[in-house]
């Protein structure tokens, strides 16, 4: 019998602690490297995520020192050439759609809260677009973690990859958790996807699923205060009701 059957999971308050632990972290230590074992390490444990037909469609690329910096260094120069010009906005289009087209509620409310509690915190005022832009800004500098991951896929793959995708990036921010480190998934890089794409050596039959800044969190920085609520159970479950006893479903 295969030992993943019979292995006890002795500590299942460790898996409840690592999920509930979790957040996105918006400021790291950019001094403090993370071991190349280490990263290994957790990219192996993200890969038991489950996909369709074991197609196991993610494609990652590292990014650390100088190499990290460049494009950072370039993303941030088309972010600010973009504000100064909005008509160069189509060179910076995502490959996919990550967030509607036309936002509905309950999700409008919940993205402007989030966003709201978020310059809240960092005591940026409604309309300062300077301080706003910035703020945004930081995730080109991938909060100052000193790994940024960028992930991709083969564009024929279907939508179910991206399904797969998002298990394997939750089991790699799990891992991060249970080895002490953190993480801030990011769809901010996709506009920037033909940038980002030549530079990581990413070929033409790849798109730009999102990127990540992985490192250890500055635990002194105010903006990794921030804990995004969750709606309860009973908000999102429907428990659909048994028939009537002797009733044929
Ligand atoms: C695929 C994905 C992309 C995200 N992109 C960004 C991003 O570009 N910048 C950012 O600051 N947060 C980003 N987030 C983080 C979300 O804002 C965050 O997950 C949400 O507010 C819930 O907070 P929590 O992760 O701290 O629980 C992203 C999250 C996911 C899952």
């Amino acid at each position: 019998m295969t030992t993943q059957l019979t292995t006890p999971i002795a500590d299942p308050a460790s898996v409840d602690a690592a999920i509930e632990n979790r957040l996105s972290v918006r400021a790291f230590l950019r001094d403090k490297p993370v071991p190349r074992d280490l990263l290994d390490r957790l990219l192996q444990l993200a890969s038991r995520a489950p996909s369709g037909t074991n197609t196991q469609p993610w494609k990652v690329y590292v990014l650390e020192g100088a190499t990290r910096d460049a494009l950072c260094d370039k993303v941030c120069q088309a972010h600010d050439s973009l504000r100064e010009h909005p008509e160069l906005e189509t060179n910076f289009r995502a490959d996919y759609d990550y967030y509607p087209r036309q936002w509905v509620e309950p999700y409008l409310g919940r993205r402007r809260q989030s966003g709201w509690s978020l310059y809240g915190l960092l005591g940026i005022a409604k309309g300062d677009k300077d301080r706003m832009h910035a703020q945004h800004q930081r995730n080109f500098r991938l909060f100052d973690a000193p790994v940024g991951l960028m992930f991709t896929v083969d564009r024929v793959m279907g939508q179910g990859s991206l399904l797969d995708y998002g298990m394997f990036l939750q089991n790699l921010m799990l891992a991060a958790r249970a080895h002490g480190l953190h993480t801030c998934p990011q769809a901010a890089w996709n506009d920037y996807a033909s940038i980002v794409l030549p530079h990581i050596g990413a070929s033409a039959e790849e798109m730009l699923v999102c990127g990540m800044a992985l490192g250890w969190a500055d635990p002194d920085a105010p903006v990794n205060t921030f804990s995004a609520p969750r709606e309860p159970v009973s908000a999102f479950t429907h428990w659909v009701p048994q028939p009537p006893q002797g009733v044929a479903g």
